[in-house]
């Protein structure tokens, strides 16, 4: 197990539904990117499978003929979808047992940036390939992050939560330093492409946010990094459904086994 833990709790009574809004911002880009590496009886690597969208998307691509295996460090959420052609696994990516040299295509989406130990986590995700075989790594880069509104006290709850999240070792920009983390690693062709929505309460993904908000004030006010009534008037004024943001750049960094 990782010495600093992963910030949110998959206990939370909210925690899948948060992760669908990670699902609803992401899923279609991550799509369009893996249905270029994956086809029918691909063997795919789907490292912090969390809530288990891309999994049962990447099920419906390898058919009978290939393998899917989910990882995560907790499996609540995936464990349904085991199935002949779906294994589910509980590892940490840290101290866990990994694959090597098995897999055509290894991808991990907003898992890499929580994790201290990332440049360890990347070499062993990218020694599971088989030679040929395409890592494909998507992490926020937080620099575009903002609201529409431009008074101080959502500024001031963005980095406080930001910080606490740091705490247990995130790493904010680790999104755009992906591309040259992977040519570190060996993987060759390296590839590098972001995207960012600008969205309101109207957009399921705008969940992911309100619900970060809801989970982590509560730890950030106790730890004297945010003021509970920015927390309080942030929170009202998401929930009004009004507040547009513009999302952190999701970067999609993409290389090749050699
Ligand atoms: C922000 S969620 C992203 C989930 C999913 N990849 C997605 O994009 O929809 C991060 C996931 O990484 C998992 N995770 C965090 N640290 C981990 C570790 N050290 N080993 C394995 N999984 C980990 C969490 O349990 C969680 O499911």
């Amino acid at each position: 197990m990782s010495e600093k833990r992963y910030v949110y709790d998959p206990a939370w009574e909210q925690e899948r539904e948060r992760l669908a809004g990670i699902e609803a911002l992401w899923d279609p880009g991550t799509q369009a990117i893996l249905s270029r590496f994956v086809g029918a009886g691909s063997r795919v690597l789907e490292a912090g499978a969390g809530g288990g969208s891309v999994v049962s998307w990447l099920a419906s691509q390898v058919g009978a003929s290939g393998h899917v295996l989910a990882v995560d460090i907790d499996t609540r959420f995936v464990e349904p979808l085991a199935s002949d052609v779906v294994e589910v696994r509980k590892a940490d990516l840290v101290t866990g047992e990994l694959p090597v040299g098995e897999y055509d295509v290894v991808h991990s989406r907003m898992v890499l940036e929580h994790i201290p130990e990332r440049a360890d986590v990347l070499r062993r995700l990218a020694g599971a390939l088989r030679p040929g075989g395409t890592l494909v790594l998507e992490d926020y880069d937080w620099s575009s992050f903002g609201f529409e509104a431009t008074d101080e006290a959502p500024q001031r709850v963005t980095e406080a939560l930001l910080a606490l999240m740091a705490a247990a070792g995130f790493e904010r920009e680790y999104g755009r330093r992906l591309p040259a983390a992977l040519a570190e690693a060996g993987l060759t062709d390296v590839l590098g492409e972001g995207r960012s929505l600008i969205i309101d309460g109207s957009h399921p993904g705008f969940a992911f946010f309100s619900l970060s908000l809801e989970q982590l004030a509560p730890a950030a006010i106790e730890a004297g990094l945010m003021r509970a009534e920015d927390a309080d008037s942030l929170r009202a004024r998401m929930a009004s459904g009004g507040e547009r943001i513009i999302t952190p750049t999701l970067v999609a960094a993409i290389g090749r086994c050699p």
